[in-house]
């Protein structure tokens, strides 16, 4: 059923009804819609501009238009442009005229907007939600191996010794800033745009301040032309989705990496890996590999929504309705790959031999002897000189730092004498490490308990909010 018409002598062209429709995809804004037509039904009902006992009936259509469209019962047909429209045509088949009565003071552009907007709020409460339980998963992995050594690297060349704990944690700091980044992104799209009319508010007397507040929104649009027109929410959105998709995409090059037959750090569990057609012996990381691969289009959504508002006209223009398909894509995307990635990462383990051993090879630790000679008070500059002389000594003799002799140590620098072998051992140079944020295992332990309080704090707030948005939509 088109909402439009009465000044056309003729219908649209299939070619224009096939390119305008959308109600194929935007289908899922159905029970946001229907929920914001409530809002506006109460709106209407209070300033007197519908009849009480209309507004009832409407009311109860809704209400039963919106079981049909959980059961399935009710669904788009063909002959409609949108979901607006589609839910139109469902209401005038229950009420005849009166099912046409919402549009008063309210139009697509306003109500699209609004729509989106929850959609978005709900989705990103979901997404929130798993990357909690991804941080846990990191946490609680890290917590597994804060006293196991690894060579860190920099460069993917041996750099110094890690406690490994303290490797797989840091991706809990990146995450951890996503889930701040989405708590601050709500204050934005928190916002309602209900009784913006098609661009310049109503000549009715609505009332937008209380149908945000029906609608559980912190605030309420202050000009309605660009109430019509923002979708900043949109982009930021899709900024935090595509951020998120670097960081397990960083992620999946690492359990790649330390799941390949030269490092053999990561045993990736069956259950999370797949096997090839051809080779029967294959193993692969293809949760991995998907979480890299899957960034790709998370960071396309973002750029193709840019780009589709950049130089656009304020209020509403057509090109907006290009607004949904990659938030819904990226939406998905997430919702597939985040457990996905929290199983993969919950169920590795390391093999802790392999990665002790390899700590101090690749001469991982002579910043400890240039460290050594600081202490001395010899200046940096020359203490690094002098380390470098003893990697250098180790490589042409084929040995290891801690297997020169007293000797070749005192010829290196006078100040380097047999006592810095003390410090050529992996756990020493962990442990000094102390000072905050470092590698020292008496910290990392401290840096997971903080983080995954601050996790918890995060997966309240979440909750919360959770809990609040889902008992807007039932009443
Ligand atoms: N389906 C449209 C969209 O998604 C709804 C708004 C249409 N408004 C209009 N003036 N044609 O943007």
């Amino acid at each position: 059923m088109a909402l439009w018409g009465g000044r056309f002598s003729e219908a649209p062209a299939d070619a224009v009804f096939a390119l305008s429709r959308s109600v194929h995809y935007d289908w899922r804004l159905a029970p946001y819609d229907i929920r914001s037509s409530l809002a506006h039904l109460f709106v209407l009902e209070t300033s007197g501009l519908i009849a009480e006992n209309d507004a009832e009936a409407i009311r109860t259509a809704l209400k039963e238009l919106s079981s049909q469209v959980l059961s399935g019962a009710f669904t788009a047909e063909s002959q409609d442009e949108d979901v607006h429209s589609a839910l139109e045509r469902g209401l005038t088949q229950k009420l005849g005229a009166v099912g046409g009565a919402l549009r008063a003071g309210r139009s697509r552009n306003d109500q699209v907007t609004t729509d989106l907007r929850l959609f978005a709020m709900d989705h990103m409460l979901e997404i929130a939600s798993l990357l909690t339980e991804l941080n846990w998963a990191i946490l609680n992995k890290a917590s597994e191996y804060v006293n196991d050594s690894a060579p860190g690297f920099t460069h993917i060349q041996h750099a110094q010794p890690v406690s490994f704990g303290h490797e797989i944690a840091k991706h809990a700091q990146a995450f951890s800033r996503d889930l701040d980044r989405i708590n601050d992104w709500f204050k934005r799209a928190s916002v309602s745009s209900l009784g913006a009319g098609a661009l310049a508010g109503s000549s009715l007397p609505l009332n937008p301040e209380l149908t945000a507040k029906n609608l559980g929104f912190e605030s309420v649009f202050a000009n309605s032309i660009d109430a019509v027109s923002d979708r900043d929410y949109v982009a930021e959105a899709l900024f935090i989705f595509a951020l998120v998709g670097t960081h397990l995409s960083r992620i999946g090059e690492e359990w790649t990496l330390w799941a390949s037959t030269e490092f053999a750090w990561a045993k990736v569990s069956d259950q999370y890996s797949t096997g090839s057609s051809i080779m029967p012996q294959k193993k692969n990381p293809d949760m991995a590999e998907l979480a890299r691969g899957k960034s790709g289009r998370l960071l396309g959504n973002l750029v193709s929504v840019l780009t589709m508002l950049k130089g656009l006209p304020f209020a509403y223009n057509r090109d907006l309705q290009e607004d949904k398909e990659p938030l819904f894509d990226s939406i998905d995307t997430l919702l597939l790959v985040l457990p996905a990635v929290t199983g993969m990462i919950a169920t590795t383990e390391f093999d802790r031999e392999k990665m002790a051993a390899a700590a101090p090879t690749g001469f991982s630790l002579a910043t400890e002897i240039a460290d050594y000679l600081v202490r001395k008070n010899i200046p940096f500059a020359t203490a690094h000189e002098s380390a470098g002389k003893c990697v250098s000594l180790c490589e042409s003799t084929g040995r290891q730092l801690h297997q020169l002799t007293d000797a070749e140590f005192g010829h290196i620098h006078p100040a380097l004498d047999g006592g810095v072998r003390e410090v050529l051992v992996v756990s020493g140079a962990l442990d000094s490490r102390t000072t905050s944020g470092g590698t020292a295992p008496i910290l990392v332990v401290e840096q997971i308990k903080q983080t995954l309080e601050l996790n918890s704090q995060h997966a309240k707030k979440i909750a919360d909010r959770a809990r609040a948005f889902s008992e807007m939509m039932s009443a």
